[in-house]
């Protein structure tokens, strides 16, 4: 993620879209000549990859670069929970719910992350982004599969793969990124 920039009560993401962002964006698009909607999804990812989350004038801009109605974007970020409508923490932690991690305690393991982090585990979040802790440092969330089943429970912390985590190793991963 580049940067956090824009927040969801701050500035318009529409408005803020830098030169190199844009150049990205060009360039997707033309790998779409015979239907620019096919590029909705590339365009989403470069925008959320950019701002952390894509926010009511992304959807907008985004419908408009590609000739498309703003909910026809609106659904796509509303159907797939990578996308986020709200700007998640400085460091985002992803814990796998499919079956060898949650056979392997990632429930757990997710509840223990939030609590570590001052978040309330039984808020979800999903679609309007994952719960951030009071301090902004991190968010938490599941998601599933992380192609490492046979080192569950595991756990995407920003780009990052922890394998094999354990209630004992929180303290020291969350240290890992808590500047
Ligand atoms: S089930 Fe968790 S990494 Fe595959």
């Amino acid at each position: 993620m580049d940067t956090h920039a824009a927040t969801s009560s701050g500035p318009k993401q529409a408005d803020q879209i830098p030169a190199d962002l844009l150049a990205n964006i060009d360039e997707a698009v033309t790998h779409y000549p015979v239907s620019k909607r096919s590029a909705s999804l590339p365009l989403l990812h470069l925008w959320q990859n950019h701002f952390g989350f894509i926010d009511a004038s992304g959807v907008n801009w985004i419908a408009s670069r590609l000739d498309l109605e703003p909910i026809n974007i609106l659904e796509l970020v509303t159907f797939y929970p990578w996308f986020r409508q709200e700007a998640p923490g400085k460091t985002i932690i992803r814990v796998c719910r499919t079956l060898s991690c949650a056979l392997a305690g990632s429930y757990d393991v997710r509840e223990k992350f939030c609590k570590a982090a001052g978040i309330d585990p039984s808020v979800s979040g999903h679609h309007h982004g994952p719960p951030v802790s009071p301090d902004g440092k991190y968010s938490v969330e599941f998601v599933e599969c992380l192609a490492s089943c046979g080192s569950a429970p595991v756990v995407l912390v920003n780009n990052d793969l922890h394998e094999d985590v354990t209630e004992a190793d929180i303290p020291n991963i969350l240290n890992q990124y808590a500047s």
